[in-house]
């Protein structure tokens, strides 16, 4: 297309404002509320109309690109090795409709199925997180100074220091919710026993701004079992230019269809992140 990717991201933050301007301005509440498979797969009328006007912008920039959206995806469709935007309108619905303000949208573009771009935008707490491959990753909050990720990058001390980023997922049976119980289950039995073996969990319903707190620091590890591309495309390119690792997650054949949806982060450290890897997996 012609434009590095530095300019793509700053094309990408411009629309990820525009589309935070629809999300405050929208009454979640007072519009339908549709739901996908069961009542914790939210759609709202606001999270079409958010992804119809992404899709737009981008179309009218890059013609030549593909689109994946997770309110438009079929089971049909497949990633290919294109440039592609992959966008969640809303990350974060349940938290939309609750006025829960851990909301963003999510706006990534991949090329050969690897994250390369990523927008993550918060409107309702003014917080971005954006990087380019090989250029670094970036946090702007509340209008203030452009600040370089990680804010915090000690080393890490293994699971009983860490302060872990979970997320439920909206599946309620199958391999994927029947893997999440079992680690959550694990997980809140040791900080039920006394934080004996993790610090703390933490639970706040949007995996692409948990992905963005690992990135700059502020949480130790992300674990969820059944989130989509949409969901960590953009937080992926912020977390591994933050010096973050993801692991478990499928760059490479990164395809949305797939069903094994594993994605465990961890921060950006000087030491300790293959550690604290193996220590989550023995638990
Ligand atoms: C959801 C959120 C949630 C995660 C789910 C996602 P949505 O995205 O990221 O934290 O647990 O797996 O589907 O539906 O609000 O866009």
């Amino acid at each position: 297309e012609g434009d590095n990717l530095q300019e793509i991201c700053a094309y990408l933050l411009e629309v990820a404002n525009e589309a935070g301007a629809i999300i405050l301005a929208a009454h979640p509440t007072s519009r339908t509320t549709l739901t996908k498979k069961n009542t914790t797969d939210i759609v709202t009328e606001t999270d079409k109309d958010v992804e119809s006007f992404i899709r737009q912008r981008v179309a009218k920039r890059y013609p030549a690109c593909a689109f994946v959206g997770e309110e438009t995806y079929t089971a049909e469709m497949a990633l290919t090795d294109a440039p592609t935007i992959i966008v969640d309108p809303i990350d974060g619905t349940s938290n939309f409709i609750h006025g829960f303000p851990e909301v963003c949208v999510s706006i990534g573009l991949i090329i050969e199925k690897c994250p390369v771009v990523g927008v993550v935008y918060n409107p309702f707490r003014e917080e971005r997180w954006y990087a380019t491959k090989s250029h670094g990753a970036f946090t702007v909050r509340h209008g203030g100074q452009v600040q370089k990720l990680p804010l915090v990058s000690t080393p890490l001390q293994g699971l009983r220091s860490a302060c872990i980023g979970i997320e439920w997922g909206s599946d309620r049976e199958g391999p994927n919710f029947e893997l999440n119980l079992k680690v959550f289950t694990t997980l809140a039995r040791t900080v039920a026993t006394g934080g004996n073996f993790v610090n703390s969990l933490r639970c706040t319903g949007s995996a692409a701004i948990t992905i963005c707190r690992v990135a700059a620091g502020q949480q130790d590890v992300f674990w969820e079992c059944g989130c989509w591309a949409w969901d960590v495309a953009a937080a992926w390119c912020v977390l591994t230019e933050a010096g973050g690792i993801m692991v478990d997650g499928h760059p490479g054949d990164w395809d949305p269809s797939i069903n094994n949806r594993r994605y465990l982060a961890v921060r950006p450290a000087s030491e300790g992140q293959r550690e604290l890897v193996e220590e989550f997996w023995s638990i």
